[in-house]
């Protein structure tokens, strides 16, 4: 199949574009590279052996978007591209509706135009808000979201769930990713976040790397086994995997179909500092912080639906997503871009 994969030179994205052309799929990728670099999709090509065709453009840009359908007819569209942070989200929300909702709506009119009808979309966990059970099926109902990024992809699923309703042509797979961590096991790729990362592997390599003093531990109060928060973390080749599996759903022309994407296993802030110590034999300092705004105290999913329908199932346990994250973070201290050498 020929997929376009926007976002794609991002951190899940790019990941992705590896199994998808491991899998003999061809890959077009669009990304504005607001939160990436285009070295990736290099690390990508030299993993593999195979070439991207890569577009540097915007999903709110009709004129790009209808130049590379024209181009090229696409079997189906995986679509990562939008803004994530958290925090970001409630100081700038109409950029975060204006690029995440224009975008995917705009996305969505090209396609259907140029005869694609298949969607693969990048959900979250963030949809089911304070959830009703742990751990969290795809039944659960979607709950009140905390900020304006949860509410993005909350009502992005809304409208791609009412677009599919109303023309049973589209076939629309929403997956919902629980805690993605980890790098490709070569060292050759992963997560570069920009500026202080939000997330909390990021954060444990850059303290283990020497760039941060100490790692905050949100809360140790939570009604939790040791009081911080449990979270599903889940490596990023096994997420990227998953896409693979969710396209022969389209495939199958399955209408909607809605799939957590995580272990089924929680973990503590204090477990992943303890495995990460344990695998790399490097020590976090910590200090226990107040709790963030916004957080929840156990988010873990029941991840069988997927096993089920999909055949899919995570692979790698917490140790490798350890001992991964570092792999890249050590041999690529600045990310994607060369190491700056000071004079
Ligand atoms: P990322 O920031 O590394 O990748 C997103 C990519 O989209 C970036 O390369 C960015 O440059 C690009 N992009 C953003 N806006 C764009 C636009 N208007 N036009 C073109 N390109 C644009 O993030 P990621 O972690 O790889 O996340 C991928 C997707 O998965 C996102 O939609 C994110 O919301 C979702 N998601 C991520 C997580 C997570 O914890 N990483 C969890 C759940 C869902
Ligand atoms: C994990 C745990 C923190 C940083 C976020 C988004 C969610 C999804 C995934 C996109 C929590 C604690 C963190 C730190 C800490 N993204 N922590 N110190 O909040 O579960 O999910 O990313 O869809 O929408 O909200 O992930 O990695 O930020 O936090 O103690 O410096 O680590 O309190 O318990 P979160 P996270």
């Amino acid at each position: 199949m020929t997929i376009l994969v926007t976002g794609g030179t991002g951190y899940i994205g790019s990941h992705t574009c590896v199994e998808l052309l491991e899998a003999g799929h061809e890959v077009v990728v669009l990304d504005n590279l607001s939160n990436s670099s285009e070295k990736s999709l290099e690390r990508v090509e030299a993993l593999t052996g195979k070439k991207i065709t890569f577009y540097q453009g915007d999903i709110r840009d009709r004129h790009v978007l209808d130049l590379i359908l024209e181009k090229k007819y696409m079997d189906c569209c995986i679509h990562f591209a939008g803004l994530k942070a958290v925090g970001e989200s409630v100081q700038k929300p109409w950029e975060y509706y204006d690029n995440n909702i224009t975008g995917t709506l705009t996305l969505v009119d090209a396609l259907r135009q140029h005869g694609c009808k298949n969607i693969i979309f990048s959900s979250s966990a963030t949809v089911y808000g304070e959830p009703a059970q742990i751990p969290i099926t795809e039944e659960c109902p979607k709950g009140q979201c905390t900020n304006p990024y949860g509410w993005t992809k909350s009502m992005l699923e809304q409208m791609l769930m009412d677009i599919q309703k109303a023309d049973p042509e589209w076939n629309v797979v929403l997956l919902r990713y629980f805690n993605p961590i980890g790098a490709h096991p070569s060292g050759t790729m992963g997560e570069n976040p920009n500026g202080i990362p939000n997330n909390l592997m990021p954060y444990i390599t850059q303290v283990a790397a020497g760039r941060r003093k100490e790692l905050g531990v949100f809360g140790n109060d939570y009604d939790t086994p040791d009081g911080t928060g449990v979270r599903d973390y889940i490596h990023v080749v096994d997420l990227a995997k998953g896409h693979g599996k969710a396209l022969k759903k389209i495939e199958e022309k399955a209408g909607l179909c809605i799939y957590n994407l995580g272990t089924g296993h929680g973990y503590s802030v204090l477990d992943i500092i303890k495995n990460f110590e344990e695998v790399n034999g490097i020590s976090i300092p910590y200090v226990i912080k107040p709790r963030r705004a916004g957080d929840i105290a156990t988010c873990y999913c029941d991840p069988s639906k997927a096993e089920r329908e999909l055949g899919w199932k995570a692979q790698y346990g917490i140790r490798e997503m350890c001992a991964d994250s570092w792999n890249w973070q050590k041999n690529n201290p600045n990310g994607y871009e060369k190491n700056i050498v000071k004079k």
